[in-house]
């Protein structure tokens, strides 16, 4: 993989997005926006580009990606979807969600994109920039989140520059993720819907969905809302831990900053700036990450942060703080 003196921003449009769809086709990595966060993208069914995007983020261990569609056609020659699956992608797609469900084989996804599971993580997002990618490079994208790996996911180009910038030739910029935290994913193991990631999609929204698919409460015995233990299992030991992790302490649930700490808001309580004045966890959400690039830039040495409620897109938020406030548990 090559080292890029300069990194390109190019805005989006049918121009950048005709030469980052170039650079896919011929094995190479590009940056994009999301609805989540921004992506580093390859072609998926390319060894050799997958492997780049592992070596410009600097991951330590081959953790499996999760690969981008633009429709269902697309999805099912990657996968095998049962009912629950179907449902959930037809509620929820496209969108934030990502469904981790048996692997198809002889669809030409590289080994290392699925990291060698049976497995594969499929997402349809919503957003134009990284559909109009796929679609015209005419492959599946796989993209984990566009930052150096153990930084905080970028949900604007310039997090990216400041993290890859020199590592990667392309950004197509679309502005600020309207998300703002990386997707939901969910797995069925065991005959269980299981959540592996909280994220913008939560609890309550899939366990509806389900309810409806099983046309009845059979379903609420097969969820399990908690976090499974099989995205950790098949982690390198010790890289969860690091995600989202300021270079700073970070101290939760504060009420008021102490002299040495940047605090981020959260509706009545007041900071060097909130994650949303009016007390919203869409917005709160949305501007999680940019917030916490923000405080690790400050002259302060440690970073303070308001209680979150916990329902909804907020349960995410209090997973990747708590994971901020405590590296190395995980
Ligand atoms: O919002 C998002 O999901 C963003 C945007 C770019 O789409 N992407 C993203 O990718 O967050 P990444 O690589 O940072 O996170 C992918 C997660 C990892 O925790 C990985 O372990 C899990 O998905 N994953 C991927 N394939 C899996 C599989 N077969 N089984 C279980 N977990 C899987
Ligand atoms: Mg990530």
């Amino acid at each position: 993989p090559g080292t890029f003196h300069q990194t390109r921003l190019l805005h989006y449009g049918p121009d950048a997005i005709a030469e980052a769809a170039a650079m896919i086709k011929g094995g190479g990595v590009v940056a994009v926006a999301s609805e989540t966060v921004y992506g580093l993208a390859a072609d998926a069914t390319q060894p050799g580009a997958v492997a780049q995007v592992y070596a410009a983020k600097g991951r330590p261990a081959f953790n499996p990606l999760i690969v981008h569609v633009t429709d269902m056609a697309m999805a099912l020659r990657l996968g095998e979807f049962d009912a629950r699956a179907k449902a959930l992608a037809e509620s929820f797609w496209p969108g934030p969600l990502t469904l981790v469900v048996p692997r198809r084989a002889g669809a030409g996804i590289a080994a290392l994109a699925t990291a060698g599971l049976d497995t594969i993580a499929i997402r349809m997002p919503a957003h134009r920039a990284i559909r109009d990618l796929i679609a015209a490079s005419g492959r599946p994208l796989a993209a984990p989140s566009a930052n150096r790996s153990g930084a905080i996911s970028p949900t604007r180009a310039d997090h990216v520059l400041a993290s890859l910038g020199g590592r990667i030739p392309l950004i197509v910029d679309d502005g600020p993720c309207e998300c703002g935290v990386e997707s939901t994913i969910v797995m069925e193991i065991d005959g269980a819907t299981r959540v592996l990631r909280h994220g913008p999609i939560g609890v309550n929204a899939l366990l509806a969905t389900l309810l409806h698919a099983e046309g009845g409460a059979g379903g609420v015995d097969r969820f399990d809302p908690g976090l499974g233990s099989y995205v950790s299992r098949i982690d390198a030991p010790g890289q969860l831990a690091s995600h989202y992790a300021p270079s700073k302490p970070l101290r939760i649930n504060a009420i008021h900053a102490e002299h040495d700490e940047w605090m981020i808001g959260f509706g009545p309580i007041f900071g060097d700036a909130t994650l949303s004045r009016t007390g919203n966890v869409i917005e709160a959400a949305a501007r999680l990450f940019d917030l916490l690039h923000e405080a690790d830039a400050s002259p302060k040495a440690k970073i303070a942060v308001a209680p979150v409620p916990g329902d909804g897109v907020g349960t995410a938020i209090n997973d990747r703080l708590r994971r901020a406030a405590h590296p190395g548990v995980d």
